[in-house]
């Protein structure tokens, strides 16, 4: 889908950082629309994306090494603002004849940063002589600089800490301005986006909707569209965007699977039918997916039925309502870089199908209207498009349910049991105030018993599992240290309540090396 007419864009390209989606948000923050590509874009294709200015970010690598990531050196004679960020700079540097070197004294962390120069970088950030602390992560650094460039900041350890070619209007910075330890990081962002690249700040998420409501209008014509909804703030969005942009020729279907939480179903109905008037078919298919659970206890396969089960309903009511062309999907921005990124897409450790194996399986063409966006830019598109906060504050949901939180076999039973404990967890952690300020919070049921004894009775029952996260972005997360008040009232209340239970531990693993998930 063509799009971007109304934004200015920046294109970032990644040689490899840990930090190159964080470049992509700062951008976004300043309201310019940015997106993340390979390292070896061909210099033609940027032209065709007609970028306002290009940022090369850090990478591990050193541009001296046989295999170094090397972008079209084309890039550089376009007249495009260029940004090299660390490994950027040291590669803007090479290409450009200057000298690129191990340093002895390698810098990790916190440097101070002294400004030599006044320029369009640094403008308003202090005079020459000027200090600043910024955040330096490297072992190489440059040490003479290719003609036309001038060093604009120099550190204890580094001689071309900040370096400009202003006729050319590009600019290194061996440190990260993107990261928060950087002082006043923002603000140099802002200075090359503002001052250097000209742009105009007008990537707003009503703007944003604007321009995508347009432009699926145009591509899906007088077609039809099915959306999947899971209950979850990403595939919710979609199907308002969908029915601001198309009206009825959006089908919302709800598939309640028989591994949803408690109140899931009704909760999505009342919200599409009643609150938004957006028509939803419902379609219970608990049997379905618990037949085909049946004896299974690999988690992998486990997630492949489900979605195989989710496709052949999704095909029998596209085929029921006839002429149905595309399916929505709730894909991020995240997931797209992922699959694109220069290191190569990242190994399988799960497989994360939310309605995922569809496009190989199903003729249906995916519309992805969020595949530009980061998750908290979708919770503000939902804003925009006047999601109520209970909504959009949703803690993530896996596709596959409470079935990857039951380790081991699902049955109809088990799913009671993990139903009740988890919706006690919901419930306590709403009551404490807990609920929004974590990234997940849930229970899994484990496939051991173990012996209690309640009154004078001895009893052997299942074990509840308590998972409870914080996170950003869910690529990695620690434990939260809940009060112990708190979690001494969920095991009690569980053990009391939850027929089946009598016992309860806490799960005190960071991820990685442990995902959120069990399974
Ligand atoms: P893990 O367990 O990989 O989870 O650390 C990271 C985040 O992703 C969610 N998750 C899923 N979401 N379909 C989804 O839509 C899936 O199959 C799936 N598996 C994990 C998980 O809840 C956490 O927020």
């Amino acid at each position: 889908m063509k799009r971007q007419t109304l934004f200015d864009k920046i294109l970032i390209l990644d040689f490899g950082s840990q930090y190159t989606q964080l470049i992509a948000r700062r951008v976004r923050e300043c309201q310019i629309y940015s997106e993340i590509h390979p390292y070896d874009i061909p210099a033609n294709r940027v032209k065709s994306l007609s970028p306002k200015g290009i940022i090369f970010s850090g990478g591990p690598a050193s541009v001296y090494e046989k295999n170094a990531p090397l972008c079209d050196p084309v890039l550089l004679k376009m007249g495009i603002p260029v940004l090299g960020i660390c490994y950027g700079m040291q590669l803007i540097a090479q290409l450009l004849g200057g000298e690129v070197t191990h340093s002895e004294k390698r810098e990790y962390g916190k440097a101070k940063l002294t400004i030599d120069r006044n320029g369009k970088l640094f403008k308003g950030l202090g005079r020459a002589g000027s200090q600043l602390v910024v955040w330096m992560s490297h072992g190489d650094y440059v040490r003479t600089l290719p003609q036309g460039f001038h060093g604009i900041a120099h550190s204890k350890n580094t001689p071309f800490a900040a370096i400009e070619a202003s006729q050319k209007r590009i600019y290194g910075l061996q440190f990260h301005p993107e990261v928060v330890h950087t002082q006043k990081g923002l603000d140099l962002i802002k200075n090359f986006l503002f001052h250097v690249c000209e742009c105009s700040n007008r990537w707003t998420m009503e703007s944003f909707l604007d321009q995508t409501s347009h432009d699926l209008k145009k591509r899906i014509g007088k077609e039809k569209v099915i959306c999947a909804l899971s209950g979850g703030v990403d595939s919710t969005v979609v199907a308002l965007l969908l029915h601001k942009a198309i009206g009825d020729r959006l089908q919302c279907i709800f598939v309640n699977n028989g591994l949803l939480r408690k109140n899931e179903t009704s909760q999505v109905v009342n919200l599409f039918r009643y609150h938004f008037k957006i028509p939803l078919i419902t379609i219970d298919a608990e049997q379905s997916f618990l037949k085909r659970l049946e004896g299974v206890t690999d988690p992998e396969d486990k997630r492949k039925r489900i979605g195989k089960e989710f496709i052949s309903i999704f095909e029998r009511e596209a085929k029921k309502i006839g002429g149905v062309e595309y399916l929505a999907q709730g894909t991020l921005y995240p997931d797209v870089i992922e699959s694109v990124s220069s290191k190569g897409p990242s190994a399988t450790i799960k497989s994360h199908h939310n309605v995922g194996g569809l496009p190989e399986k199903m003729r249906l063409k995916l519309v992805e209207p969020l595949r530009e966006l980061f998750k908290d830019e979708v919770r503000h598109l939902g804003r925009v498009l006047g999601l109520p906060d209970k909504i959009l504050k949703r803690q993530p949901f896996p596709g596959p349910g409470l079935a990857i939180r039951i380790i081991g076999e699902v049955d109809k039973e088990r799913l009671k049991i993990l139903r009740a404990a988890d919706e006690i967890v919901m419930r306590e952690m709403e009551k404490s105030d807990w609920l929004d300020q974590v990234w997940q919070s849930f229970a899994v049921l484990l496939p051991v018993k173990t012996v209690g004894v309640m009154g004078d009775e001895r009893t052997y029952e299942n074990v509840i599992a308590l998972r409870v996260v914080g996170s950003q972005d869910g690529m990695t997360a620690d434990w939260v240290r809940l009060p112990y008040r708190i979690l001494e009232h969920l095991s009690n209340r569980i053990i009391n309540e939850v027929k089946g239970v009598n016992r309860v531990v806490y799960d005190i693993s960071s991820k990685p090396p442990s995902t959120i998930e069990w399974e």
